[in-house]
């Protein structure tokens, strides 16, 4: 029985997970977003956020943002927008078993508004629509606050990457979501 539900659901999600995304308004905190599939049109408001919210670095160039918009692996890259703005983006490729957060950021503005997490569990959606056992990310280890995000969602973590960021040779935090069957 659980066999066949198992085939079942390999099927249903093989269908599923080639779908594009679809566009949605969602109310989060009693205010209305919208959400869409990234294209490459939109990667310099994804540099503005980044320059925002990291002080003017920018991890991600634009061609960082290209190779993995163009990546033929199963990916998933989500912006969200309030009013016509661009004010949030997340980024997942899909690994063999396990759902990758590449990148993930909020304009200071809209942070602690719950769209983080928002955009974090529609990655854990497409991860299941994977059959993925788990979604990981890296986060700088001075990262408290991005950190404590990820553990209210169920994030674990236990491995630390020494010198992981090359500019200030940063530790990075591995962080884990097992998903669990359902
Ligand atoms: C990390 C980051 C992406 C999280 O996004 P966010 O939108 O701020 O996250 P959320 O709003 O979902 O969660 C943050 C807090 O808001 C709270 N929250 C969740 N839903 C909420 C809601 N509807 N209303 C108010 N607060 C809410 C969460 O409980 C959490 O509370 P805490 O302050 O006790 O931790 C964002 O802070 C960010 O862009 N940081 C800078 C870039 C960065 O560090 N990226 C990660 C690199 S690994």
């Amino acid at each position: 029985m659980l066999k066949k539900f198992n085939l079942f659901h390999s099927i249903l999600g093989l269908f599923f997970k080639n779908r594009p995304y679809d566009e949605q308004t969602v109310m989060l905190a009693g205010q209305e977003y919208f959400v869409r599939a990234i294209k490459l049109d939109d990667i310099k408001d994804l540099l503005s956020i980044e320059r925002e919210v990291y002080a003017g670095e920018l991890p991600w160039t634009k061609t960082a943002f290209l190779v993995e918009l163009q990546s033929a692996e199963p990916h998933l890259y989500l912006l969200i927008q309030k009013d016509g703005q661009t004010i949030g983006f997340i980024g997942c490729r899909i690994f063999g078993q396990d759902a990758h957060i590449t990148n993930v950021a909020v304009l200071t503005k809209y942070q602690g508004k719950g769209l983080g997490s928002f955009l974090i569990r529609e990655v854990q959606r497409f991860a299941k629509l994977n059959q993925c056992e788990m979604i990981s990310l890296e986060v700088r280890i001075s990262n408290k606050n991005a950190q404590r995000v990820y553990r209210q969602l169920g994030f674990v973590s236990n491995t630390i990457k020494p010198d992981y960021y090359t500019e200030n040779k940063e530790d990075a935090l591995e962080m884990i979501l097992y998903l669990k069957e359902e």
